[in-house]
């Protein structure tokens, strides 16, 4: 016996006036249908089965890394249609729990608990109480309080649309009855469609119970246009932010900040306001991370400061390094302890030792730097040649003076000085000094041309 969890998603989304299925639409770092997958992945012997329609190709193309069974629905003729085809994927002993691709924010505990309501003998729905339920189907009870009917409001007459309990939508159902009143829905409604809300009046007419489960109102917003999505964004966010501020972290303003992806954070870490974190980031103890920055993908070691308006990208950071403000750090990135990188810095695919310093307009790609090595302003890499890409090999203690080009490939030895404003071709070995400027001409007693030549030409 297994939970067969069915994710609806082939309807259109037309509301959000989109190229991308409305399931494919971004939240939080993920598309919609991926929040409803995580959460169903994490039930206990779960496999998933989505139901696509419009899009499938795009959703399924989007969608290949992940663990689930696809199902097509062809025309969408409602929801109890769209769940007939899969269900003959399902088991009679199975159970089955029946989502939304556009309901993303619910979450595994709940899930559980319409499990367990429907495993104790019942056929169970998830219902919220709303202030404003129009739209959605409505929850009708008989005098003892038992749910007996879900109607459509289109269906509903204006007392039933007084109700202020309705249909998420979300169910959960034996397969073997939820396979038999499938089989015998109709599309006798005001909308003509096969509705898996009538399953629950063809239960209490078995007299299988009907369990009610009550959800929070924050899981089960559906995303229907672009208010919508932005109301589970900033839910999201709140969700996201409060987890943090539990673990320990300061949020400088909880409200101002994005955690797009998956953040672990150590003790003691402070986040100002306006960050943006995507992908996978780590944070070690004691980091601080300024104002209006940006970190995708990337490791910080203990007690780093980033300062503000950095981006930090693909790059791994030792401890007690300093980084901004406005610092550019691209993929594969790799600093050890203690490095300092200022304003206007980018650097990209390139390893920089301990206690290296790289404080002003400079840029680095594919090199390697070493230890207490210091690279003045607006030094740069000249790594690529308009087809391949060079290395920029750079020893221990090498001191780089300012506006200094190294065209790659290129090596320069332990100890190293470099001139400032050479353009070094060739190999530097250890100790050596390096300059490769003109040497300065200065002309005596020098008269500047006169301020505006062209009007004498005139008058001549
Ligand atoms: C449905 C419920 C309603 C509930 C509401 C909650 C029915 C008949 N009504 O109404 O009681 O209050 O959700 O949001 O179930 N889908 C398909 N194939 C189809 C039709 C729909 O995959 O043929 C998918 C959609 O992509 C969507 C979900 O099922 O993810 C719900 O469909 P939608 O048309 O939005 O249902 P509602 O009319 O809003
Ligand atoms: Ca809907």
């Amino acid at each position: 016996m297994s939970t067969r969890v069915i994710i609806l998603a082939a309807g259109q989304g037309k509301r959000m006036h989109s190229r991308l299925p409305k399931v494919l639409q971004p939240l939080g770092g993920a598309c919609l249908i991926e929040h409803v997958i995580q959460a169903a992945a994490t039930l206990p012997g779960s496999d998933v089965h989505i139901v696509h329609g419009h899009g499938g190709d795009a959703v399924q193309d989007a969608l290949r890394h992940l663990d689930v069974s696809w199902v097509e629905q062809t025309r969408q003729l409602g929801t109890g249609h769209a769940v007939a085809q899969a269900l003959p994927h399902a088991d009679d002993s199975d159970t089955v729990l029946v989502l939304y691709g556009d309901v993303p924010l619910v979450r595994t505990q709940t899930l559980s608990r319409l499990i367990e309501a429907c495993q104790r003998g019942a056929l169970a729905v998830l219902t919220t109480e709303l202030n404003d339920p129009s739209g959605y189907g409505r929850v009708i009870r008989d005098g003892d309080d038992r749910i007996t009917r879900i109607v459509e409001e289109r269906d509903a007459n204006s007392r039933e649309q007084t109700i202020r309990e309705i249909n998420t939508g979300l169910l959960c159902a034996p397969a073997d009855l939820l396979r038999a009143w499938i089989d015998r829905l109709d599309s006798d409604n005001a909308q003509g469609e096969y509705y898996l809300t009538d399953v629950i009046s063809m239960a209490t007419a078995d007299g299988v119970p009907v369990a009610g489960v009550a959800a929070p109102m924050d899981e089960v917003q559906g995303v229907n246009d672009r208010v919508q999505l932005s109301i589970a964004e900033a839910t999201l966010r709140a969700r996201r932010a409060g987890a943090l501020l539990a673990s320990g972290v300061t949020l400088r303003d909880p409200r101002r900040f994005d955690q797009r992806g998956e953040l672990r954070c150590g003790r003691d870490v402070v986040i100002d306001v306006n960050c943006v974190f995507e992908g996978h980031v780590e944070l070690g103890d004691g980091v601080h991370v300024g104002p209006n920055c940006v970190l995708r993908n990337a490791v910080v070691g203990s007690d780093t400061r980033i300062l503000s308006h950095s981006i930090v990208d693909g790059a791994t950071l030792g401890s007690r390094c300093r980084v901004g403000p406005f610092s550019r750090l691209r993929p594969a990135s790799q600093f050890s302890d203690d490095v300092r990188v200022g304003n206007f810095v980018e650097i990209k695919k390139s390893q920089v030792g301990e206690g290296s310093k790289i404080n002003h307009l400079a840029y680095l790609g594919d090199a390697t730097v070493g230890r207490d090595v210091n690279i003045g302003a607006g030094a740069i890499t000249c790594n690529y040649d308009s087809v391949n890409k060079h290395q920029t090999t750079i020893g221990n203690d090498v001191f780089v003076g300012s506006d200094t080009q190294f065209v790659a490939p290129v090596t320069i030895g332990n100890g190293a000085t470099i001139g400032a404003g050479s353009t070094i071709t060739r190999d530097v070995a250890d100790n050596e000094l390096a300059l490769s400027r003109h040497r300065q001409k200065t002309t005596k007693d020098w008269q500047r041309p006169d301020q505006r030549p062209h009007l004498h030409k005139k008058t001549e």
